[in-house]
């Protein structure tokens, strides 16, 4: 396709989050031009703007990418089965202080807040005006939802998911694969692979890898 510029990017997945990602994307000055994802039902049609080519396979191998699939567990699959140049998009109005360290991948959306020496794994979403308070540490595939509060030297594990607008004491550890849910305030911390809500959050359901995980394009066209 001969794209040449190196603001050019490339979109996996065609659902909800694409759309904010590519219009993200845009405001911190990339060019989303392509964008892919393996339901055959969108190929040939437009997402704001950019057109579905083709399956994710089809990618471009040397265009920088980002994956733009909310699900965790399928972005983490997606990340797994690809060698692409990952970029790092963060969005103009976020604030992320200079010690802070963000991983490849992850996308940072507007408003959000970054204290200092956070640190951010890879293929993360710090959704809209989220903060990230000192000394807290989020592993890869997180998904920090609008408007949560995480203070400081929180440690969050791979692939948790904060509900929008919840809140989360200092020092807490949130396990490996959990959600927390929309609103809750974490004063303990979470074991991995649960479910926990409300306020105080406590521990009601099995969590995201309690569920069967269906193929990638079932996943993909859920997301
Ligand atoms: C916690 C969550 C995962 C539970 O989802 P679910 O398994 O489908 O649960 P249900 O909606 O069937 O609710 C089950 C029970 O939990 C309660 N519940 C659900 N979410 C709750 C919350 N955030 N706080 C308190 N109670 C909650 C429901 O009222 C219901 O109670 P009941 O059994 O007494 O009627 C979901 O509600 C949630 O908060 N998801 C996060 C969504 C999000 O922020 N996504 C990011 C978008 S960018």
């Amino acid at each position: 396709m001969g794209f040449d510029n190196v603001q050019n990017i490339q979109i996996l997945g065609a659902g909800g989050h694409a759309k904010v990602v590519i219009q993200m994307a845009r405001a911190a000055g990339y060019v989303p031009v392509a964008v892919f994802d393996d339901n055959t039902e969108t190929h040939g049609k437009m997402l704001c703007g950019v057109p579905i080519v083709g399956h994710l396979s089809e990618a471009l191998k040397s265009m920088p990418t980002v994956i733009a699939i909310g699900n965790n567990q399928v972005r983490k699959r997606c990340c797994e089965s690809m060698s692409l140049p990952w970029v790092t998009i963060i969005h103009p109005t976020a604030v992320v202080d200079p010690t802070a360290t963000i991983g490849e991948g992850t996308v940072v959306f507007a408003n959000v807040v970054i204290q200092a020496d956070s640190i951010i794994g890879r293929h993360a979403i710090i959704n809209t005006s989220a903060s990230i308070d000192h000394d807290s540490c989020l592993s890869d595939y997180v998904h920090v939802a609008p408007g949560c509060r995480v203070t400081g030297e929180v440690h969050v594990g791979e692939g948790v998911l904060l509900g929008v607008g919840m809140s989360i004491k200092p020092r807490m550890k949130i396990g490996e694969w959990s959600i927390i849910g929309v609103g809750s305030v974490v004063v303990a911390d979470i074991p991995s692979h649960v479910t926990a809500m409300g306020v105080p959050a406590r521990v009601k359901l099995g969590g995201a890898l309690s569920k069967p995980v269906p193929k990638l394009g079932d996943m993909i066209r859920e997301s």
